[in-house]
């Protein structure tokens, strides 16, 4: 049996989607376990590129099935815009190439307006969200109200459901000042959703579960990063799910042991978008060029991402919530040319120094890093294929980071495309 989770140790957009589109290769089967379309992936294969929100970053691999898990939050129009995209591309022309779990919660037009709403509301204290409608979406799952995939199937079980449940939204959107929802423009909306989407649906949970004990091998893709949990993250500037590692058990309906390994992506650097405590971020003309070097601008909301020093404190945190047995570091190529590069190796709060990461938001405000600084380099790096290639430099930065966190490096990525690699080792087989 082989299965192998890769999530975000970061503030999301790690290079998560490129990793998992190389991994691929070593599995049959790739599954998307949280989020939603917040999520924004970048792949560029052969000069092509491909930005996937929902639909798993396997997809650029023919005769791979991709599936969409029941605690994914599904919203229809934006699933169904990249199926037209992949399709006219000639992708996922198989028909069992994607399934859809008939479990997942659906994001409704009313979700997202609902977060747009709130956002604006809050002012200053805004989120900053993606405005997918992934926080709404989950409040109404948790809260039993929410209407799932297999809702949609059913014509005259979805008219009660929606008509019953636009009562309170109707209500909601008013305290906003935002308009009502028509139930009738609604019905008709997801009913012609429903049709289109009813080939890919299926129970992802079972699919999962029996291709693992067939020993196929399955490779299951996180969104966000651990620094976004709703648990374990920055809250409550965090997403509204679960990103760690964990959350694929109770997300698929998979026992613990039958995960064997976890791959932790990061990138070299720091980027957040979206507002919220990020102790490294740095305020000079050096952010800047990073934002511009890395191309950090976000995949979904086009939002310029901030940039600042890799966070090792952070990191260290994320991989032991995550539990990882492997790590991916990425964009090493972006730190060319940057000059000494400083990491946080721990914080001081109030003249004190402390290793772990505070609760309460609102103290970030009131901790410095603690930096080290290690040299630099100046030499490109996207031709680089093997580790012992790098400039020393490099290997030590890696060797720094890799030692501080106590995870060995299993890939690292130098520039955007799936050929711009350094394969250390199988992650799958990294126990
Ligand atoms: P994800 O959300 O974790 O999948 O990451 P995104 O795709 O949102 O953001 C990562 C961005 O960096 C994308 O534009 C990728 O094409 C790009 N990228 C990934 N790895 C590398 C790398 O090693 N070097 C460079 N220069 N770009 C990379
Ligand atoms: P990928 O998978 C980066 C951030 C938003 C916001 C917070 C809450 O591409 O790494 P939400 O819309 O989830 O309620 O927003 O989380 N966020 C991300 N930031 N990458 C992502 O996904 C993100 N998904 C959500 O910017 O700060
Ligand atoms: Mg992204």
């Amino acid at each position: 049996m082989a299965s192998l989770v890769v999530v975000g140790l970061q503030w999301g957009d790690e290079g998560k989607g490129k990793v998992v589109d190389i991994l691929a290769g070593f599995a049959d089967l790739v599954v998307r376990f949280q989020g939603g379309a917040n999520a924004g992936h970048t792949l560029k294969v052969e000069g092509e590129e491909v930005v996937t929100h929902l639909v798993p970053s396997g997809v650029l691999h023919p005769g791979k099935r991709c599936a969409i898990g029941p605690a994914v939050v599904l919203d229809p129009e934006q699933l169904l815009l990249e199926v037209d995209v992949l399709q006219a591309k000639g992708r996922l022309s198989e028909p069992d190439s994607l399934m859809v779990s008939n479990r997942a919660h659906v994001v409704m037009p009313y979700h997202k307006q609902l977060d747009g709403a709130r956002e604006q509301a809050s002012g200053s204290a805004k989120i900053g969200t993606t405005l997918r409608g992934i926080g709404p979406c989950l409040e109404d799952k948790m809260s039993r109200s929410g209407i799932r995939v297999c809702d949609l199937m059913d014509s005259d079980l979805l008219t009660e459901r929606v008509t019953s449940r636009l009562a309170e939204v109707n209500a909601l959107l008013a305290h906003y000042g935002s308009d009502a929802v028509k139930a009738d423009e609604l019905l008709h909306l997801l009913r012609a959703q429903a049709d289109r989407l009813r080939p890919f649906i299926g129970d992802v949970g079972e699919l999962v579960r029996t291709e693992l004990s067939r020993g196929r091998p399955v490779l299951f893709e996180g969104a966000q990063g651990v620094m976004l949990d709703v648990d374990h993250g920055t809250y409550p500037f965090v997403t509204s799910s679960n990103t760690v590692a964990g959350a694929v058990c109770a997300g698929l309906g998979l026992a613990p042991g039958r995960l064997s390994s976890v791959m932790g992506v990061a990138k070299a650097y720091s980027t957040r978008v979206g507002e919220g405590p990020f102790p490294t971020e740095m305020g000079d003309e050096r952010g800047i060029r990073l934002q511009k070097a890395g191309g950090e601008v976000g995949a979904t909301t086009g939002r310029p991402r901030r940039c600042g020093w890799l966070d090792l404190a952070a990191l260290r945190y994320a991989v032991s919530v995550g539990g990882c047995t492997s790590l991916c570091l990425t964009k090493l190529d972006v730190l060319s040319g940057l000059g000494p590069l400083k990491v946080a190796v721990a914080y001081e709060l109030d003249g004190e120094r402390i290793e772990s990461m505070p609760a309460d938001a609102m103290l970030y405000r009131r901790i410095k890093p603690v930096y080290e600084e290690l040299e630099g380099w100046d030499e490109t790096l996207g031709e680089v294929r093997e580790l012992s290639d790098l400039p020393a430099p490099v290997r030590r930065y890696l060797d720094f980071v890799s030692n501080f966190v106590n995870v060995p490096v299993a890939m690292v990525s130098v520039g955007p495309s799936r050929s711009e690699t350094i394969m250390v080792q199988n992650p799958f087989r990294n126990r």
